[in-house]
């Protein structure tokens, strides 16, 4: 099938390059032209397992990039729309760059096209969309509108992407429906995964995609509701951390005896210095407005949001628990990236931590492997010094603070940390590290829902008036 997939980010790429990968010809449209520039060059703009790969493979083949999204229309039986949909002021999402691509395809749109939602967009998008096609001139029996939601965690998006736990079809119309259905055939009925060179992924054995059939407005939702119930999931067990840390208990034991009940699972009880990304954050706050425009009572929400604000303060608090004062303290950073393997830091709770470390006079050091580019952005030149590697960051440091879930830090010989520091202290945002370990190699080391190890009380401050510091005390970016 031929396709059009207007924004060339993170999920519109990944989208792409997939949709060619199942043997579909696609046309990535970006108004971006140095993103442009850069994808024609044959360059992987964004740090995705498994992506410079298909783009490799597909690039100049199936894969073509333009700026034109009118000939892009034109030559499309299914147009995806992937723009961003970031939130504005009062939480709403801004919907304004899917306004303008609808007008776009309004104005190109010659033969039958089925317009495919893929950005997360709030309930009743759909019908907008349709309003806009309509009175930009588009003919109405030329265009149906669908929602087909991603769930493509970043790091692992085209593995998302090619075995899904489902694939979400939303649409009013069969016509419409089967197109989606047609695009999607090789991931249900199985026979991507009976290709040699299939992109290797989570299941073994055969594999057969499981796609949901739903209405256009129960598609929106989907994707609003799987988010919200995601962030609350961790927004719960970082609130369960806290009352183990008030009580004496391990959270790592109580995750275990948790998630071992099958109704409600191991993944994303990982407790730490709470959500980040380009979604969650969003979402919770777009489904809040939809649910209040909607006139009802979702204080779940605000609570989800409230639990994750305050993990970060929470975070805070222990660094100034361990290092006592803060001004002029040197800090070695493992971790920018909102998550372990991305180059991403949009949301990234590591950024908006060190922001509030440098209002507070301290200076860092930072490594990750893949953010350092996309952070330094984030930071005025003098900011932030950036390391070559995980131990660099640790040289001469008054304390390590880890950031990010990259699985290379859980990997670090702690005795080596220990020699790096001028003091032996950790504070870990992401449990990488194992409390006994770190005792052994000498290091005091503090986490989330676990118990302090104090191995050196010289260079420890438990002060319990540090423990009550408000939240006015910080200023979180
Ligand atoms: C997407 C979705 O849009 C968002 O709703 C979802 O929740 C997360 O994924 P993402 O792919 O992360 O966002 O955004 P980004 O990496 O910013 O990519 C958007 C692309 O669209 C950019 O390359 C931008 O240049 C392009 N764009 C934007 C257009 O081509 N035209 C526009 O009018 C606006
Ligand atoms: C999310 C959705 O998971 C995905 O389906 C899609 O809708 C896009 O948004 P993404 O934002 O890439 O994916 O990352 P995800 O793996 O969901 O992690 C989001 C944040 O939660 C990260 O900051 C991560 O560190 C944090 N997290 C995740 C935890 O703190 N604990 C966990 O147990 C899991």
């Amino acid at each position: 099938m031929n396709i059009a997939v207007v924004g060339s980010g993170y999920v519109g790429l990944v989208a792409g390059a997939c949709l060619a990968e199942l043997g579909h010809n696609v046309i990535l449209v970006d108004n971006d032209q140095r993103k442009l520039a850069a994808l024609k060059n044959g360059q992987c703009p964004i740090h995705e397992e498994f992506l410079p790969e298909l783009l490799q493979r597909h690039r100049g083949k199936r894969l073509e990039f333009t700026s034109d999204l009118g000939e892009a229309v034109r030559r499309s039986q299914a147009i995806f729309i992937a723009v961003g949909t970031p939130p504005k002021n009062d939480g709403d999402a801004d919907l304004s760059y899917v306004e303008s691509v609808a007008k776009g395809i309004a104005g190109a749109i010659d033969s039958y096209k089925v317009i495919v939602e893929k950005s997360t967009v709030p309930v009743y998008t759909n019908s907008w969309i349709r309003k806009v096609m309509i009175l930009n001139g588009a003919p109405e029996e030329l265009f149906d509108v669908a929602s087909n939601p991603e769930f493509l965690r970043e790091g692992e998006a085209v593995t998302d992407f090619l075995y899904p736990d489902r694939i979400v079809v939303g649409a009013d119309c069969d016509r419409c429906a089967l197109i989606l259905e047609r695009i999607y055939q090789p991931l249900v009925e199985g026979s991507y995964y009976e290709r040699p060179d299939a992109i290797p992924g989570p299941a073994t054995g055969s594999f057969a995609a499981r796609l949901i059939r739903a209405s256009t407005k129960s598609a929106e939702l989907i994707k609003h509701a799987s988010n919200a119930f995601l962030a609350m999931k961790i927004s719960f067990i970082n609130a369960v951390a806290s009352v183990c840390e008030a009580v004496d208990a391990d959270v790592k034991q109580v995750c275990e005896g948790i998630g071992s009940d099958s109704r409600i699972g191991q993944r994303f009880l990982y407790p730490g210095i709470g959500y980040g990304g380009s979604c969650f954050p969003k979402d919770l706050l777009a489904f809040r407005a939809v649910a209040r425009e909607s006139g009802c009572l979702f204080g779940l929400l605000d609570e989800t949001v409230r639990v994750n604000e305050e993990q970060r303060i929470r975070f805070l608090r222990k660094v100034r628990k361990a290092l006592w004062t803060l001004k002029g303290k040197r800090l070695g950073v493992l971790g920018l990236a909102f998550k372990n393997g991305t180059d991403d830091v949009r949301e990234s709770p590591a950024i908006a931590i060190i922001k509030a470390l440098l209002k507070e006079g301290c200076s860092i050091t930072a490594y990750d492997p893949a953010a350092m580019e996309r952070a330094a952005e984030e930071f005025a030149p003098e900011g932030i010094t950036f390391a070559s590697d995980p131990y660099e960051a640790l040289e001469g440091a008054d304390a390590c603070l880890v950031l990010t879930e990259w699985e290379d830090f859980a990997a670090l010989d702690p005795a080596r940390m220990k020699s790096l520091l001028r003091y032996p202290i950790v504070v870990d945002g992401r449990n990488l590290f194992d409390p006994s370990a770190m005792e052994a190699a000498g290091l005091n080391y503090y986490s989330i829902g676990r118990a302090d190890v104090v191995v050196d009380h010289r260079s420890t401050h438990k002060t319990e008036s540090s423990l009550e510091i408000g939240k006015s005390d910080w200023d979180i970016a």
